[in-house]
């Protein structure tokens, strides 16, 4: 695989920005080698600007659920664009886009736009503060919820011990706002319920962990968070940044029959567009201003062109409903991974979710019980998937996305050479 010229951006590049990127897990740190330039994307397939094409799992994380540059948004899109790039005014559309949104989730009726996801939990966070008049809210170990000062924070040594940052420039005043539990831990979270009692404004949980593994929780767990913020007065936010639109036309919680007090959206509601949103009841959404004194804004927020693409991708989803297929994709790698008879050859899916998870210990549900091993083996394979034309998210950590552009083909041909690969891992293991 020829690599000069994305090897030679990436030189130019660190001289431009940052360590190279614009988002860290971009710079291939936890897997080796460089970035590859992208240069352009179309289905399942990108082209980077050496003149390799690579079959996409990574799918700009997420948001991609109809494929790169289905015909149909970008349409919407140029549409829009032609229309003016940004009004900072109302327009027709938005309305359109909230209609949409709320229709897909029962008993919630205001949806306010962020740009962002990051500043959808930031928004939820403040509306549930202001809320209940509460300063404290409690997330969990190893959930991302973007980088927002308050959740960029870990659990300090113990579990009713203060929290700590987890990345400098994160003042401590406002980590020891958040506290932090183990995921799948009821105990944990009735103790800090105990200690803390009407000082808790919100529980803050992706309802299927997908930013640090895909961990799975049991059904009564969330149930149980349900219960405990009800007894308690604090409100339950499900962060379906990753998992709204994706397992059904709507929210994770609601196909698990759970209903939050709010939830936060992002990355296919905006069909690869910047757009996140929180959705929520009247009660407490109308708290914000201009309504309430809660302050929320965005000169970007509505914006025409990421409304456009978000009512064309929610548009597209409803009437095609892919989550059947997905589902099937989802199984049919895992099933040629289990075929193979490799005891580490695994993967953990939640329909169009996939995780490597190439270790024979049992499937993790919370974040310190994940094999280093796994995390490892998987570091080694990646370069040589990567020569082989499967660019997967540079992370071991990360889940692989799966959308309506990929087919049969690109799950075989990718389960295919992963069991490869590990077959002659198995050969220097043993
Ligand atoms: C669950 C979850 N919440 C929030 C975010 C932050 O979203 P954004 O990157 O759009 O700011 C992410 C991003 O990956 C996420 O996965």
């Amino acid at each position: 695989m020829k690599t000069t010229q994305s090897k030679k951006l990436y030189q130019k590049a660190l001289k431009l920005i940052p360590g190279g990127v614009n988002s860290p897990v971009r710079a291939f740190r936890s897997v080796g080698g460089t970035p590859i330039y992208f240069k352009s994307a179309s289905g399942s397939k990108v082209k980077d600007v050496d003149g390799n094409t690579f079959t996409d799992y990574c799918m700009s994380w997420g948001p991609l659920i109809l494929g790169h540059a289905r015909k149909e948004v970008v349409k919407a899109v140029q549409d829009a664009a032609s229309k003016g790039l940004s009004y900072g005014a109302c327009h027709e559309a938005e309305l359109e886009f909230a209609e949409t949104i709320l229709s897909a989730f029962k008993g919630f009726d205001r949806v306010r736009l962020t740009s962002s996801g990051t500043e959808a939990v930031m928004t939820a966070l403040r509306v549930a503060r202001g809320a209940t008049n509460r300063d404290l809210v409690l997330k969990f170990e190893g959930g991302y919820h973007g980088h927002y000062d308050g959740m960029l924070v870990k659990a300090g040594s113990g579990l009713a011990t203060q929290s700590i940052a987890s990345s400098r420039g994160v003042p401590d005043a406002v980590a020891k706002t958040t506290l932090v539990a183990p995921l799948d831990d009821d105990q944990a979270v009735t103790i800090l319920f105990d200690q803390y009692r009407t000082k808790i404004a919100a529980v803050i949980i992706e309802p299927l962990p997908a930013n640090n593994g895909l961990l799975p929780q049991r059904l009564e767990f969330l149930k149980f968070l349900r219960e405990v913020t009800q007894k308690y007065g604090a409100l339950l936010i499900f962060d379906e940044v990753i998992s709204g639109f994706r397992l059904q036309f709507g929210g994770y919680g609601q196909m698990l029959g759970i209903a939050p007090d709010l939830v936060t959206l992002g990355k296919i509601i905006g069909g690869g567009m910047p757009v996140g949103a929180v959705v929520g009841r009247a009660a407490e959404m109308d708290l914000l201003a201009p309504l309430g004194s809660i302050y929320q804004a965005g000169t970007l927020s509505g914006n025409p062109v990421s409304v456009a693409a978000g009512i064309k991708t929610l548009k597209l989803l409803k009437a095609e409903s892919p989550y059947k297929k997905l589902d099937q994709l989802g199984k049919r790698f895992g099933e040629i991974l289990e075929s193979s008879g490799l005891h580490f050859g695994r993967a953990v899916s939640v329909g169009s979710l996939l995780w490597l998870y190439l270790d024979e210990l049992e499937f993790p549900r919370r974040a310190d019980r994940i094999s280093q091993i796994a995390m490892e083996r998987f570091k080694k394979i990646y370069g040589k998937l990567l020569e082989k034309g499967f660019y997967l998210p540079p992370s071991s950590y990360e889940v692989l996305f799966l959308s309506s552009a990929h087919t049969e083909k690109d799950i075989d041909s990718l389960a295919n050479a992963l069991v490869k690969e590990l077959r002659q891992m198995k050969d220097k293991i043993i």
